[in-house]
């Protein structure tokens, strides 16, 4: 079974059992003696020739690797991901394909904003990142705990991130994104508030990660044996349901016990209470694309389950922690572009810009191309590449590595037309090169208002009350009217109610607010202006 696969892999790397012979050096020469330098006398000079301290220390300068740009602070483990049934009317993919089959997965749940050592339950998105080991090699989910994101195109991902860190002069504060300058991109820009009305709510301050959900949050496309394809969004749900802390528990938590997350899942994994997820989906067949009110390529977009149900196809259960923290959670890469046959990509301008991403930050992350090599990051597929040398190589590769080849060697075959090799997706695109957003991206408080509207009166409370706190720690009085304005486009009455508690004047109620525009109707002939 492939479960064993990963299990047996990780046993090779694992260090030798301490108990069973002395200290060494990293050449393996016995050490007897630890605790002080080599020097002349008891009193005298250090010697440069002492290669156990030099060793020592110079390993210590250099465990430091820089941190993710962003969701620095995290928490891992592995376990193993069943489908219920077949998928193989939507996808080829081959770990959706037998419901017998178990296939490894190593799940990285992460806060966004703050550094490695920051708090665990500040009011923030959660990463949910899943990398599955499957037989046809690793496809990674890379979701977060909220279905929508903040912008829509990644050229703006550096912008955001900006203004969402602390201030540059001081870097104050960290953890709450309370501070100018995110309210400043965020009422400058708003695609972010629908993403924002999530933010404040109780989302973004998780009981637990065993209680979160998650989604792959773009849209994404299955392809069949027959190579026909089909839109799918993905939606992981908790057994355990969704909960979360209130405010006033989150900050306590924060000052107690900053590893409150992270903590939970270790000691329940430990404690035999695994948690486990539902993985669903949204299937959308492709002549469909354009029937829906909300362009499918757009990331600050839900489809409604009213529209589209979700439908579940399996599920995960964590049940092992990691040995290491540094070697397995710290050192994962995920990667959006890390895809399966079966698993394709959309044009949604987000996700497009993570496909570039996430590769090229951990290039430097890690140190140089080879992390794939990682026991954490390894596929359970053999990985058979012309790909030679670099910073941290330790594979043995032999033999000749190109191709075209006609000598043999180590240069692999290209695999057959078997239907085994992934191949990309041939979807005909066609247009003039522009830098322009559609305009079926431009309803910007729709989804606003509906979130709003779907919360309970409680939810309400503490949605007013989060923007009251963040708002209220913002100096610019000029940001504090422009974001009461925007969440006047969302809703009246909430802004009225924002506007009250941070002592800000009211926009007039009428022209161009609480009600939001519908975007244009979607078609190809209302999507012509792209200069297709
Ligand atoms: C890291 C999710 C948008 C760049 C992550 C992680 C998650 C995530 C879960 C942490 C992975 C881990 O645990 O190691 C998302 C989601 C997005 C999004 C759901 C929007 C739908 C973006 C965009 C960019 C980006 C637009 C850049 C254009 C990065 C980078 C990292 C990261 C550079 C650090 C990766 C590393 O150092 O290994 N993201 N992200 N993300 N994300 Fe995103």
């Amino acid at each position: 079974m492939t479960e064993d696969r990963k299990e047996r892999q990780r046993e090779m790397y694992r260090a030798p059992d301490p108990a069973e012979g002395p200290l060494t050096t990293d050449q393996g020469v016995a050490v007897d003696h630890t605790d002080d330098s080599l020097t002349v006398g008891e009193r005298g000079p250090t010697l440069m020739e002492d290669f156990h301290f030099r060793e020592k220390i110079t390993h210590f300068d250099h465990e430091r690797i820089p941190e993710r740009v962003v969701h620095a602070r995290g928490a891992g483990a592995y376990g193993y991901f069943e489908p219920y049934e077949s998928c193989a009317e939507f996808t080829r993919a081959a770990f959706l394909q037998d419901p017998s089959v178990r296939t490894p997965v190593f799940v990285r749940f992460s806060t966004v904003q703050g550094p490695r050592g920051s708090a665990d339950t500040v009011r923030d998105v959660r990463g949910f990142a899943t990398k599955f080991y499957t037989s046809e090699g690793n496809y990674d989910l890379v979701g977060n705990n909220m279905p929508v994101f903040f912008i829509q195109d990644g050229i703006k991902f550096p912008d955001f991130v900006h203004a969402l860190k602390p201030e540059p002069q001081n870097e104050i504060p960290t953890g709450a994104s309370a501070h100018d300058t995110l309210w400043d991109f965020v009422s400058l820009q708003p695609e972010t508030m629908h993403m924002m009305m999530w933010l404040m709510s109780d989302r973004a301050i998780p009981r637990s990660y065993r209680m979160m959900q998650g989604f792959g949050v773009h849209t994404f496309r299955f392809v069949d044996a027959q190579g026909r394809g089909t839109f799918v969004k993905f939606h992981w749900k908790p057994k355990l349901g969704v909960h979360s802390l209130v405010w006033d528990e989150a900050q306590e938590c924060a000052g107690r016990d900053p590893d409150f997350n992270r903590r939970d899942l270790w000691e329940a994994i430990e404690a035999g209470q695994y948690p486990e997820y539902e993985l669903g989906v949204q299937l959308i067949p492709e002549e469909d694309e354009f029937n829906f009110d909300v362009d499918l390529l757009d990331a600050t977009k839900i489809i409604p389950e009213e529209q589209v149900p979700v439908r579940p196809i399996g599920h995960m259960v964590l049940d092992r922690n990691p040995d290491n923290f540094f070697a397995e959670t710290e050192q994962v890469a995920f990667h959006t572009a890390n895809v399966v046959p079966g698993i394709d990509f959309t044009n949604d301008p987000l996700l497009q810009a993570r496909n570039f991403s996430y590769l090229d930050t951990q290039l430097i992350r890690l140190g140089g191309p080879n992390f794939a090599q990682l026991p954490v990051n390894q596929p359970v597929a053999p990985a058979r590449t012309n790909q030679r040398d670099g910073y941290h190589q330790s594979t043995l590769h032999t033999g000749t590595n190109y191709s075209p080849n006609s000598l043999g060697g180590g240069c692999p075959a290209l695999a057959g037309a078997d239907g085994y090799a992934f191949s990309h997706y041939a979807e005909r695109v066609e247009g003039h090169k522009i830098r322009k957003r559609s305009e079926s991206f431009k309803d910007f408080y729709s989804q606003a208002a509906l979130f709003w509207n779907s919360m309970s009166d409680w939810e309400r409370r503490h949605i007013v009350d989060a923007f009251r706190f963040e708002l209220g720690k913002v100096e610019a009085v000029h940001v504090r009217e422009r974001t009461v304005e925007q969440l006047a486009q969302v809703d009246y009455d909430l802004a009225t109610q924002v506007a009250q508690g941070i002592g800000v004047a009211l926009p007039e109620p009428g022209a161009n607010n609480h009600k939001p525009q519908a975007s244009p109707a979607l078609s190809l002939e209302n999507l012509q202006g792209d200069g297709s």
